[in-house]
């Protein structure tokens, strides 16, 4: 089966930079990448590449090399999906806001809807590629679906998750653990090998049955949320014993049955899949009546929303207890790092907890929007939009976030916020003034020799 057009549905985080590098190393293939959503089209689009709609280290880099070569951002998604040898669907899956399964399920309207278009629109065999992350056996019902179309096309169905972390998309894009492709028909599985073994060793390519393929995904996420969890509860604990939790973790983690990967404590882990993709692993296990197993992972989630809310009462404690009409400056509102990703940041809830209390906040991200940062505080819907601008005010650097706050805090680990002139900031802060690193990023010993009160997460 020869694979000479691609087309994949869904251009945000994980199809715009997925196709991106899939056309840059397959230049004989044409890839192209479609979506509803008609502005992001024209951001992908976008001459100036420090537009495009997905911040991502060296993603420019690629989509100069392959745009209009071989790669395409459209909005014309019917012909693209007739023109396609191989349909890659990389919608949006997100939790059920809705009747059954309302707070846990996935909801996989927007699967269906894809699996419903191709069905209607195709004339031709297809390799329909699973990319988003869905519950275990939804290929069945994409397959029931395409199966149903009476025009007697032949459709194979794949699981290929996708473990991109953002802010390293390209990175583990370029170079993967693994490549997984789940599903039946050995002819399918080997086009898809191929397009991967154009830059991945072949022995990093692994194929297993649909199911494992679905699931794994679940698991994968599960399993690195749990780890972000487990060292969180722990950094509780050092603050009560004098333990830190930096040493913790490096002792552990140089056993190499541990691991020293992802044992950074926090102020608790966002992004749109951790908790997103537990809940739904909590529901399938309570659908088969698991009980025991969905406890065991959802309290998971309930140490992430504990340490979000430990560290505003920190800040709360501290500050004697109160902080109406205070100052707070945040450092940092995306999720992590080098992403503009601000989707389940911990910085939307700690500002959601001392809005409730009154503070003020002033927020500076180096990459995220101030429409964003207000829309996130908007859709909890705690207070009405007009108090959030009230309240909050987003500022273009870090020196006049702190401009006179009674307290900082840091909730994203920028590089930059090391660079800061901390004695600068130090003088325009009211004192005593108090730094909280959420992300243990800081010189802690640097700062309380001039003169800061400063406490880190698990010290
Ligand atoms: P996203 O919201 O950034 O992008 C999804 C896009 O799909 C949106 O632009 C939306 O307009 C579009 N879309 C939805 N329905 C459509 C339709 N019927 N036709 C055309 N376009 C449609 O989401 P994302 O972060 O890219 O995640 C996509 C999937 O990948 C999710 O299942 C997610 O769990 C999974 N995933 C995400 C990451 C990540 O780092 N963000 C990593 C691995 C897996
Ligand atoms: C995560 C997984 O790492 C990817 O493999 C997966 O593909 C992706 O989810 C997904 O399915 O969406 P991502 O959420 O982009 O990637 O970023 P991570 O690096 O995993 O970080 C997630 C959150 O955990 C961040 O808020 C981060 O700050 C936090 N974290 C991570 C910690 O607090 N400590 C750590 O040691 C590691």
């Amino acid at each position: 089966m020869e694979i000479k057009k691609i087309t994949c549905i869904g251009a945000g985080y994980v199809g715009g930079p997925t196709m991106s590098v899939i056309a840059q190393k397959n230049p004989h293939i044409q890839v192209t990448v479609v979506d509803l959503n008609a502005q992001r089209i024209a951001d992908w689009n976008q001459e100036d590449l420090s537009l495009l709609p997905v911040y991502e280290p060296g993603l420019d880099a690629v989509v100069a090399e392959a745009r209009g070569r071989n790669l395409f951002f459209s909005t014309e998604v019917e012909k693209a999906i007739h023109e396609a040898d191989m349909i890659f669907i990389s919608v949006n899956t997100p939790t059920k806001t809705y009747g059954k399964g309302k707070g846990q399920a996935a909801d996989l309207k927007f699967i269906e809807l894809c699996a419903r278009q191709i069905a209607d629109v195709s004339e031709s065999a297809k390799i329909i590629v699973e990319k988003s992350t869905i519950p275990v056996r939804t290929a069945a019902t994409i397959k029931n679906i395409l199966d149903h179309t009476g025009k007697g096309i032949q459709f194979h169905v794949l699981s290929n998750p996708e473990f991109l972390a953002e802010g390293t998309a390209i990175a583990d894009l370029h170079n993967p653990d693994r490549i997984l492709i789940g599903g039946e028909d050995a002819d399918a599985i080997q086009a898809l090998k191929k397009i991967y073994e154009a830059w991945v060793p072949a022995e990093r390519v692994i194929s297993t049955n649909l199911w494992s393929s679905e699931l794994s995904k679940l698991v994968a996420n599960a399993f690195l949320a749990q780890r972000v969890s487990s060292i969180n509860s722990i950094s509780e604990l050092c603050e009560a014993t004098g333990a830190n939790v930096d040493e913790v973790a490096h002792a552990i983690g140089q056993d190499s049955r541990i691991g020293s990967k992802f044992l950074k404590a926090s102020v608790g882990f966002g992004g749109s899949c951790f908790q997103k993709d537990l809940l739904n692993l909590v529901y399938i296990a309570r659908s088969y009546n698991l009980h025991a197993v969905a406890d065991y992972w959802e309290q998971v989630i309930k140490i992430n929303d504990h340490q979000k809310s430990r560290f505003a009462e920190k800040i709360i404690q501290t500050m004697y207890n109160t902080v109406n009409g205070k100052k707070i400056a945040f450092l940092g509102w995306a999720f992590k790092k080098n992403t503009n990703d601000t989707r389940e940041s911990a910085a939307i809830y700690v500002a959601d907890h001392l809005l409730e209390e009154q503070a003020n906040i002033a927020v500076f991200d180096p990459k995220v929007r101030e429409e964003q940062i207000y829309e996130d505080l908007d859709y909890l819907a705690t207070r009405s939009n007009d108090e959030n601008r009230a309240l909050l005010q987003v500022q273009d650097d870090a020196y006049a976030a702190a401009d006179g706050a009674h307290g900082l805090a840091i909730l994203t680990e920028w590089d930059e916020f090391k660079e800061l002139d901390w004695a600068k900031i130090k003088t325009v802060m009211k004192k005593p003034a108090f730094i909280f690193d959420g992300r243990k990023l800081l010189d802690g010993k640097k700062l309380q020799e001039l003169g800061f009160v400063y406490y880190a997460i698990g010290e």
